[in-house]
This record gives structure tokens, C-alpha cells and sequence, in this order.
């Protein structure tokens, strides 16, 4: 279990963009790299994965996915994986509903990456190699994100 304790939103980026890192070292797999971000409103998943994009070379604002509770980003760092998918289940309304958008095809996918919010809304659906990252609030501009 890895657990650490950011003080702003600038040092959770930077963590997500150590995590990606790390990740695009992995060596090769059977299917898709999925993270799975739990914590309430705020706890800063959406900023980690704006960190976590920019680890993995994606230029530009990774934004919250507000509407849209999907998109798919080239990795442009040389590695194993191809795609990036940054998925907020949030707004589903049921877990069948992730596989509208192909959910099975991008987890069977070696070279796929994913990070997904709101994980608890399809945990049926989650692979059970899945990556938990868990946030918590810790104070006005402090997080406890934990990995096992
Ligand atoms: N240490 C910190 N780490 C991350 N975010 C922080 C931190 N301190 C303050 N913040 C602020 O908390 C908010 C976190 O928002 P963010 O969208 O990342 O949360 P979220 O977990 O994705 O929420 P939601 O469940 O609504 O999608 C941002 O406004 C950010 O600036
Ligand atoms: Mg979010």
C-alpha cells in the first residue's frame, strides 16, 4: 500500500504524472492498464488524471469530463500503450450503460490505459486486476490518496 498526502492541487498533478511514469514502464500485458479513482466530490481524481495525462506526454487540458463520460487521447510517449481513456462514470445510469461505449473491446486491449471516476458505479464491470486508487479529503487543500 502506497499512501501519501498532497498539500495543493499542483502536487496531486505532479503525482498523477509520477503514477504515468511509472506505468509506461510496465511490462507487457494481456489486456488493458484500468485505474479505478474512488473518493467523493473534490477529492481531486479529476486533477490527478489532468497530472496523469501529462506523465503520459498528452498535451493540452485533460478537462473534467462533464457532459461527455468518455474520451479517448494518442499516448505520444513511447511505450506499450497506444490510447489513453478517461472515463467518469458519475453520470451513468446504469452500469450497462459503459458498455454503450465499447467497454468491453477497450479492456480487452493491451495497449489501452484507462482512468475512471466513480468506479463504484460498474464495479460488476471492472477488471479484477484493476488499480485502486482511493482519495479522501484531508483538509481545505490537503488529500490522502492511498494504492494498494
Ligand atoms: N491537494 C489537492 N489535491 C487535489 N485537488 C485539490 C487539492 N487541494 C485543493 N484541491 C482542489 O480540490 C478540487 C478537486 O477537484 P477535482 O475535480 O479534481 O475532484 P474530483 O475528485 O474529480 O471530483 P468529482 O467527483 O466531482 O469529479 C479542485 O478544485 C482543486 O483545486
Ligand atoms: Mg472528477
Amino acid at each position: 500500500m502506497v499512501k501519501s498526502t498532497t498539500s495543493s492541487a499542483s502536487k496531486t498533478l505532479e503525482l498523477g504524472a509520477m503514477f504515468a511514469r511509472a506505468c509506461l514502464k510496465f511490462p507487457s500485458r494481456r489486456c488493458a492498464l484500468v485505474l479505478a479513482l474512488q473518493g467523493d466530490l473534490g477529492t481531486g481524481k479529476t486533477t490527478f488524471t489532468q497530472g496523469f495525462a501529462k506523465g503520459l506526454g498528452i498535451q493540452g487540458r485533460v478537462l473534467s469530463p462533464t457532459f461527455i463520460i468518455f474520451r479517448r487521447f494518442a499516448v505520444p510517449k513511447r511505450s506499450l500503450f497506444k490510447s489513453f481513456f478517461q472515463i467518469d462514470c458519475y453520470r451513468l445510469r446504469k452500469p450497462a450503460d459503459l458498455l454503450l461505449i465499447g467497454w468491453r473491446d477497450i479492456v480487452k486491449d493491451p495497449s489501452n490505459i484507462v482512468v475512471l471516476e466513480w468506479p463504484e458505479r460498474v464495479a460488476k464491470l471492472l477488471p479484477k486486476d484493476a488499480i485502486i486508487i482511493r482519495f479522501s479529503y484531508a483538509g481545505e487543500h490537503k488529500r490522502t490518496i492511498t494504492m494498494t
